[in-house]
């Protein structure tokens, strides 16, 4: 078992996370269940926000990118930890402003912002706006305008760096719906348009290269051509950019396929982009910006794990098994929607040796409703606790009520404690918003 800070196996052979017993928290809470480390959340937020602290002086700010991991009690974790977040939607914001987080340390991102999205924004005092589109800048000049303010805005730029994981391109052209590029001029013409705005403050630039990323040259890369572009945009338009936000992206493990990063390795990131920019601002004669980063996955991502129950085994002789769990795309869609990899342990044999590959299958009517294929287990009976890792970041932030399935409960565990951040659904709730029109009845 590749083992890590948050996780162990006891005395009695069960996985722990946390210092909980993850069959004691299926008992006491149910399955399925997400379960997060405090711990290990606090000491991402710690690593990122002490390494800018220290190495740049203190001249910038950790964004948590909330979209991996949205409810209120990560807003105010995120508050005391004195990081900011990144939010995608009115609905993030919401939760955050709920929450007690204060709007002035949050960034508001999307392709798309919908007019409610920006009035709503604007109304909770929102720190900054990233700009992804000219209807955007019109909409937000505008809303600044009727509220006799000037807002704060960055413009998302695309440097023609895309990144995969192991591997990255560099190209020229982009196909993205994200941002404008810096490779054909409409980066610079945006910038000129926005600089026109009068309830517009610009402030600079914003990219994000791509998710699950462990190639610490992508990310130098980018911070490389995006220093350029801000001297070829001083000199074009003699406005320089104050502020640099490189986005997320950082890499998890997942699986033995991935690198392990401890919380530690992950301050080698930041520190390769600090020194990338202190470079780039040498050569290219440009001020140290106030520099953001907007790590989302590798802050929550192994700090969260999935209980479920096993029901139902199917084991289809000469073809494949499948083991049924009783949560499955509803809980997490990631596998039906990338095919993403997880590894899976039965947290009651924690100790076994794993001996057969099997699909782990979930309850939904819809044969890709897996959580993964070829997974390495003991022999599963039914009633094992299976406990699926590194499912903290995009799991139940992308849950439905499929199927009127319950989207599950989240308990976050500190030093072998244990408490609902968010609490079971019930039916309902399933129906609250339902409506038979008096001509159906
Ligand atoms: C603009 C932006 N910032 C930050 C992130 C967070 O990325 P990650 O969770 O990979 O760190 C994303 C993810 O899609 C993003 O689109």
């Amino acid at each position: 078992m590749n083992t890590r800070e948050t996780l162990k196996v006891n005395e009695k052979g069960h996985l722990e996370i946390g210092g909980c017993d993850c069959v004691d928290l299926a008992n006491k809470f149910g399955t399925p269940l997400y379960v997060f480390d405090e711990a290990y959340i606090r000491s991402m937020m710690r690593v990122y926000r002490d390494t800018i602290e220290k190495e740049y002086a203190g001249n910038g700010m950790v964004l948590y990118a909330s979209k991996a991991f949205s409810c209120e009690a990560i807003y105010a974790i995120a508050r005391q930890e004195k990081v900011g977040v990144d939010v995608v939607s009115g609905g993030e914001l919401y939760t955050a402003v709920q929450a007690g987080f204060d709007a002035k340390n949050a960034y508001m991102h999307g392709n798309n912002k919908l007019p409610r999205e920006i009035s709503y924004a604007l109304d909770c005092g929102i720190g900054t706006i990233v700009l992804d589109a000219y209807t955007e800048a019109d909409l937000v000049d505008e809303e600044a305008k009727k509220r006799g303010i000037v807002q704060d805005v960055l413009i998302r730029i695309n440097p023609g760096v895309e990144a995969h994981t192991h591997a990255y391109v560099q190209t020229a052209t982009t196909d993205s719906k994200f941002g404008f590029s810096t490779q054909d001029g409409t980066a610079q013409s945006f910038t000129s348009y926005v600089l026109s705005k009068k309830n517009l403050n610009l402030k600079g630039y914003h990219c994000h290269i791509g998710s699950q990323i462990f190639e610490k040259q992508s990310f130098v890369l980018a911070v490389e051509k995006n220093l350029r572009f801000i001297a070829q945009i001083k000199d074009a338009l003699g406005y320089e950019a104050q502020t640099l936000n490189l986005g997320g992206g950082f890499g998890i493990w997942y699986t033995d396929e991935d690198a392990k990063i401890d919380v530690n390795g992950y301050k080698g990131y930041l520190q390769a982009l600090i020194q990338a920019v202190n470079v780039g601002c040498e050569q290219y004669s440009l001020k140290k910006p106030y520099l953001l980063i907007e790590p989302g996955r590798s802050i929550v991502g192994e700090a969260g794990i999935t209980l479920y129950t096993v029901g139902a085994i199917k084991d289809i002789p000469n073809v494949k098994k499948y083991v049924a769990i009783d949560g499955g795309m509803f809980d997490n869609p990631r596998y039906a929607l990338y095919q993403s990899k997880y590894t899976a342990i039965l947290a009651n044999r924690a100790n076994e040796a794993p001996c057969e590959l099997v699909s782990v299958a979930g309850k939904c009517c819809e044969s890709g409703d897996l959580i993964g294929v070829n997974l390495n287990l003991p022999k599963a009976q039914s009633g094992d606790i299976m406990a699926i890792l590194s499912t903290g970041a995009y799991n139940y932030s992308m849950a439905s009520n499929y199927n009127r399935n319950f989207i599950p409960p989240v308990v976050l565990v500190n030093e072998g404690n244990a408490e609902y951040i968010v609490k079971p659904q019930t039916y309902s709730d399933l129906v609250r918003n339902d409506v038979i029109p008096d001509r159906l009845k």
